[in-house]
């Protein structure tokens, strides 16, 4: 298709990784923001998110001259064809998403947009948000497409490039075709909805995604009390072409800036049409007991009391691969920790400076010195290439308690220590250090 001028609000890595994937695509892309600072440096090639690709993304589209960052999406949208919303939707009072940035922008932009420009949101958006857009900007010229972003943290652009599918909808057709052609350099199927439908396809992948999740989690723990091996159930499980082999792992509960705020506001969507999604509220209950499950086998390795415990947390992003905290596992773990008397002291390799009720050390083999047990609690797969035996020099107890399933118990006993994980038979460190 022939270049559009395309405009993004919002340089979050949902707008910024849209912005740059889209010029790489050969459209003419300027990127807004509030802030001024972010602006300043976007446009002189520094990228502060951690996110594979997406500098060099970024700093080609800045020298073809194919993509901007700008100040004012008032000004930046009248000449554009389309205009993404990439704002964020924060969980807001009550679990609803908090669509405040994404009514503002309208208020914003609405009066002068150019007759035929779609106006796109990409933030994910309770069902009725476009109508809602379309009702506020009260133009009959101006369509409201939604396509919601699928994109993971930690491989966003790879995401963007080589999506499983796009989804476009609008109450006017031949405007949701037009955005879907946007992507027509990539080779993915293009799911053509009407407004609601495409609004809720987010709502119910990312739900989806967190059921599978707790289910993943309740069958571990049942493997704990059976006496089964989960890697072994989710391996017979993950040939069933039906179930798939991914996000079959268990851990300290699923968390990050998307499934628990989009479990929460789609169980306030169905309950303002008066619907008791159940299943999705047991699988937010089901978060939290895992947490506490995960705690309490943290202080079964430190002989059953936490306070005074020296803890060594080996990781705090939500997930490997990004620095991102918010709704992190591992904070949520770490927090009960502190709050029962554990002292922490904490390293990630994506994460520095000061957090509340830890030391943040900017190296492992810290984390172990004079520590009662090392936790895993997030995926780094630099974790697995410790020196475990270094680490088993300088402990004071042997528990290593693996919250990912990420090393290898075989390590861990060779090295003097006891390791258990998530739904996974204990193995005992065969060597009794005194
Ligand atoms: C999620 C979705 O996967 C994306 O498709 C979606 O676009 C995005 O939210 C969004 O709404 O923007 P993300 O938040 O980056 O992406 O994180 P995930 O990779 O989905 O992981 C979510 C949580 O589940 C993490 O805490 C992760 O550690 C946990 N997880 C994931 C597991 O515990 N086990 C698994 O097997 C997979």
């Amino acid at each position: 298709m022939t270049p559009a001028r395309i405009v993004v609000v919002g340089t979050g890595y949902v707008g910024l990784t849209t912005g740059a994937c889209l010029a790489s695509l050969g459209h003419n892309v300027t990127c807004v923001d509030v802030d001024r600072a972010k602006v300043s440096r976007l446009s002189a090639g520094r990228v502060d998110i951690l996110e594979p690709g997406l500098a060099d993304l970024v700093h080609r589209g800045l020298a073809t001259g194919r993509l901007r960052f700008v100040v004012g999406a008032r000004d930046a949208v009248r000449d554009a064809q389309a205009v993404f919303l990439c704002v964020p939707t924060p969980m807001g009072a009550g679990g609803s998403a908090d669509l405040r940035a994404v009514e503002v922008v309208t208020a914003e932009i609405g009066d002068v947009l150019p007759a035929g420009c779609a106006l796109v949101t990409k933030s994910t958006v309770p069902v009725g948000t476009s109508k809602r857009i379309q009702a506020m900007v009260g133009r009959t010229d101006v369509p409201v497409v939604s396509n919601p972003e699928f994109l993971r943290e930690g491989t966003a652009v790879a995401d963007f490039l080589g999506p499983d599918r796009i989804v476009v909808g609008s109450d006017d057709l031949a405007a949701a075709r037009w955005v879907g052609e946007l992507y027509a350099e990539l080779d993915a199927p293009v799911v053509v909805a009407d407004a609601a439908s495409a609004e809720l396809v987010k709502y119910a992948a990312n739900c989806y995604l967190a059921l599978k999740l707790s289910y993943v989690n309740s069958i571990a723990e049942l493997c704990e009390r059976l006496g089964a091996d989960i890697a072994l159930v989710t391996e017979g499980m993950g040939y069933d072409r039906r179930i798939g082999r991914t996000f079959l792992k268990p851990g300290p509960g699923w968390g990050g800036s998307c499934l628990p705020k989009d479990t929460s506001a789609l169980v306030k969507v169905a309950e303002s049409v008066n619907y008791d999604f159940t299943m999705l509220t047991s699988a937010i209950n089901e978060n939290i007991a895992q947490r506490d499950r995960i705690v309490a086998k943290i202080a079964g390795a430190v002989g059953g009391t936490l306070a005074g415990a020296r803890i060594g947390v080996l990781g705090l992003a939500f997930k490997a691969g990004t620095n991102d905290l918010r709704d992190s596992p591992a904070l949520a773990v770490s927090s009960v920790l502190c709050a029962l008397g554990a002292e922490l002291i904490a390293y990630d390799p994506a994460v520095d400076g000061e957090i509340a009720g830890m030391t943040v050390v900017d190296d492992a083999y810290q984390v172990a010195k004079d520590a009662d047990a090392v936790v895993v609690l997030t995926e780094w797969a630099e974790f697995k290439h410790l020196d475990w035996a270094a680490m088993a020099e300088l402990m004071d107890g042997i528990d290593v308690v693996d919250t990912r399933n990420l090393l290898d118990p075989r390590v861990i006993v060779d090295a003097g220590l006891s390791w258990q994980g998530v739904g996974r038979p204990r193995a005992a460190a065969r060597i009794k250090v005194s």
